[in-house]
């Protein structure tokens, strides 16, 4: 879909988009419509109970006046619930109702609306914003899908007073959504063409954008000492990766801020091998590494004035006669050792050496990790909030805070002496699971935490949200891109001051 901002200028044909607010209020372009059409947009208002409040749609085939055109009347709302994610639950919205009426070419007039606190342009980009996150589709793989099948849309100007101010300020939007885009392609591909290798691959194109990205081998991650991510690895043909991805966009001396991800390319429990119902979910088991190399996209692409690394560990977990045995003793790049008591617990002997590494050669100000972590943290949160766990109230705070700004939601969930002892009590310095059955999220966030080194931390636990089988507001249902939008929006409100 091509978008673009041009002035306003009503179109006579193709499908055009006007806003109604709460109470059937029309803005400028919505009274010349109807004055166009000799009254059929307000006739439709109050119609079958069409008032415009948020989520509504209705389509004017062919009005009187606009006989080749179609109108979409797209619900607002209040003004003062038009904030930045309603207006891109608007143009998601807009553009799903688009794709039913099989329109190929749009206009979306934008209205300033009473009470809504946006300028007009951030407004027409938040619109534009919204319908671009919604249209993503994964796709690659349709080789006889009938054209009539993929969605219709492949224009959508964006009309609205100041067009150059709207598509300035659509800029760093278009470069999170293509973050958004790049986690959601790499969830989405299956574990035979995402790999470790594959994936470091994907990284190593950051460098375009003027990122400095390394790729460490399993001799030099060896040489480093991170026996627990290479056990993870062991049992695979494929090699183990690490890849350490730098954006400086601040002064030198401004300390970074460090992301790790969990890198599972695909996670078939290992030797603990899970039940086979199912088990092609674990192709997103590298949601958490994904999440982190989009959200440096982001970053870059819109050049972020902040130092920002990310970090993640690339492994596949398989069964073989290589492989991690229950039981097997592995020591970690900090020195502690950890029992494997079951392989299926490998995200977090990946984050171990991982985060590890991270404090250790970064001296981050804050250091999150995201990852696809446990089965756990569904049955507590369900699909609706990803698992929050920090050492640090304020860090804590300040992601609760950009997961409301932009609707991904994390959920602080508790850390304790109490928790952190069921890790004890065996032959090495901690077991990777837990003595009791209870609590699984939190005693996996405890074995991260003991290699974090005391750095403020975070660790958001994905398992829930970076998949999902049903559509969301602004997302077709499959892989989510949960973290790009979130990561994006921490980094710039406390650390591009
Ligand atoms: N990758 C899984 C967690 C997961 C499950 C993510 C379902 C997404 C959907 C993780 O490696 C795992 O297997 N965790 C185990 C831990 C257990 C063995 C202590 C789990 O949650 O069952
Ligand atoms: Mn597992
Ligand atoms: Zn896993």
């Amino acid at each position: 879909m091509k978008l673009t901002f041009a002035e306003p200028k009503l179109p006579s044909k193709d499908a055009i988009v006007v806003s109604v607010a709460a109470g059937g209020t029309l803005g400028a372009s919505g009274k010349a419509l109807d004055k166009t059409t000799k009254g059929a947009v307000s006739r439709a208002v109050g119609h079958d109970g069409f008032s415009g409040k948020a989520g509504e749609t209705r389509m004017l085939f062919a009005p009187t006046g606009l006989e080749e055109a179609t109108i979409l009347l797209l619900g607002f709302g209040e003004g003062k619930a038009l904030d930045a994610l309603a207006a891109r639950k608007a143009g998601a919205n807009a553009w799903q109702a688009l794709i039913a009426a099989k329109a190929g070419a749009a206009t979306l007039m934008v209205d300033g609306i009473t009470g809504c606190k946006l300028s007009l342009a951030e407004l027409a980009a938040n619109l534009a914003f919204g319908a671009r996150l919604r249209s993503y589709r994964f796709d690659r793989y349709l080789t006889k899908e009938p054209a009539d099948k993929k969605p219709s849309l492949e224009k959508l100007a964006v009309m609205v007073k100041g067009g150059a101010a709207a598509r300035k300020a659509y800029a760093p939007l278009e470069a999170v959504a293509d973050g958004v885009d790049v986690t959601r392609d790499l969830v989405s591909e299956p574990g035979n063409i995402v790999y470790p290798k594959t994936l470091a691959d994907e990284c190593r194109k950051l460098s375009k954008l003027g990122v400095k990205v390394e790729v460490l081998n399993e001799k030099q991650l060896e040489k480093l000492g991170m026996g627990a991510l290479l056990g993870v690895g062991q049992g695979s043909a494929r090699e183990s990766h690490l890849v350490v991805m730098q954006w400086s966009g601040a002064a030198k001396s401004k300390k970074p801020v460090a992301l790790v991800g969990k890198g599972v390319t695909f996670d078939t429990g290992g030797i603990s091998i899970k039940p086979s119902a199912g088990m092609e979910e674990m192709k997103w088991d590298m949601g958490g590494a994904g999440a982190v190399v989009g959200t440096m996209h982001a970053l870059a692409a819109r050049k972020a004035k902040a130092n920002v690394v990310g970090v993640v560990g690339l492994v596949e977990n398989m069964p073989s006669g290589t492989a991690q045995r229950p039981g097997d003793i592995v020591t970690t790049m900090s020195g502690q050792t950890i029992e494997v008591l079951n392989t299926d617990a490998e995200g977090r002997l990946v984050l171990a050496d991982a985060l590890w590494y991270a404090q250790d050669r970064f001296k981050p100000q804050v250091m999150i990790d995201l990852a696809t972590l446990t089965g756990a943290i569904m049955v507590a949160l369900g699909f609706e909030n990803a698992g929050l766990f920090a050492n640090d109230d304020k860090l804590a705070q300040n992601l609760i805070a950009a997961g409301e700004t932009t609707g991904e939601a994390v959920w602080r969930m508790p850390l304790g002496e109490v928790y952190d002892k069921q890790l004890d009590g065996g032959p090495a310095d901690m077991a990777n699971i837990s003595s009791g059955r209870w609590g699984g999220a939190i005693t996996a966030a405890q074995l991260l935490q003991r290699f974090t080194n005391k750095v403020p931390w975070a660790h958001l636990d994905i398992a829930g949200t970076a998949w999902s089988n049903k559509p969301k507001p602004l997302m077709a249902k499959g892989a989510t891109g949960f973290g790009v939008q979130l990561l994006d929006r921490f980094v710039q409100d406390n650390y591009e001051g």
